[in-house]
C-alpha cells in the first residue's frame, strides 16, 4: 500500500496499530504455523488460509463488539505482528488482551512494549475499560517481563495449565488497571521509556 493511503488507527513512538485485511492472509499463516511463534499461543493445530479468512470475517462482523485485533507496523511500514483484545467484557470493563510478533528479529526490542502503551491508551481512554488482563505461559518470559514493564501485576497462577513440549507448564495471570497504567504512559510519553 502506497504511503498516501496508508491506514493508521493508533500511533506510537515506533509502531502504528492498524485494521488487519484479506492482504495479510498468507503473512498471519507464516506466522502462526511457525512452531517458535505459535509455542506461546493457545494455537497448537495447523491453521488454514480458510480458518484465517473466517476469523477475519467474523472480526469485521458489524454486530462484533467483543474482540479486536489490529496489525502492528513499524513506521518505516513493516507489518510485524498483531495485537488486540480477544474478549471485551463491557458490563464490568475488563478485556482480556493478545498479542503476537511474528517477525522473530523484531522480539525483544521494544516495539511490543510500544504497541501496548497504545493499545491500553485506547482501552482505558476510549473504551472506558477499568482493567485489562493477559495471560502467558509460564515459560514466556519475555512476555511476562513486557507486560510488569507496562504495569502488569502478577495476579496469581493457574497451576500445570498448558501441556507443551511433553509437559505441563503453568498460566500465568496478569492485569493492569487504568490509574497504574497512567503513571507509566506519563512518564512513556515524557521520557520514551517505560521506567
Ligand atoms: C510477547 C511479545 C508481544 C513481546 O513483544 P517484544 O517486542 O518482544 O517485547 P519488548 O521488547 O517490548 O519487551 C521484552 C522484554 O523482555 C525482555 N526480553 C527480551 N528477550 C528476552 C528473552 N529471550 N527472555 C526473557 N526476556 C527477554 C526485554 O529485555 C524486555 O524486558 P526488560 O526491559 O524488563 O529487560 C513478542 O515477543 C511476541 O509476540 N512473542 C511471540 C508470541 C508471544 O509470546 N505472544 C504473547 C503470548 S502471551
Amino acid at each position: 500500500m502506497s504511503q498516501e493511503n496508508k491506514v493508521v488507527f493508533l500511533k506510537g513512538k515506533k509502531v502504528i496499530l492498524r485494521p488487519l485485511s484479506k492482504a495479510d492472509i498468507p503473512t498471519l499463516l507464516r506466522w502462526i504455523n511457525d512452531p517458535e511463534v505459535n509455542q506461546y499461543v493457545a494455537t497448537y493445530w495447523p491453521v488454514m488460509e480458510q480458518r484465517e479468512e473466517k476469523w477475519l470475517e467474523s472480526l469485521a462482523k458489524e454486530d462484533n463488539d467483543s474482540h479486536v485485533v489490529f496489525g502492528i507496523e513499524t513506521h518505516e511500514g513493516v507489518f510485524i505482528g498483531t495485537m488486540g483484545f480477544n474478549f471485551i467484557q463491557w458490563k464490568d470493563r475488563v478485556a482480556v488482551t493478545g498479542a503476537l510478533i511474528g517477525e522473530k528479529e523484531y522480539w525483544g526490542k521494544g516495539y511490543g512494549t510500544d504497541a501496548k502503551m497504545i493499545l491500553l491508551e485506547y482501552a482505558f481512554n476510549t473504551l472506558n475499560m477499568h482493567k485489562v488482563c493477559s495471560a502467558a505461559i509460564a515459560f514466556n518470559e519475555r512476555s511476562i517481563r513486557y507486560s510488569l514493564r507496562c504495569g502488569y501485576k502478577i495476579e496469581g497462577r493457574l497451576r500445570k495449565h498448558h501441556f507443551r513440549k511433553g509437559r505441563y507448564f503453568d498460566q500465568v495471570m496478569l492485569a493492569i488497571f487504568k490509574q497504574d497504567w497512567l503513571k507509566v504512559w506519563r512518564r512513556y510519553q515524557k521520557t520514551g521509556k517505560v521506567r
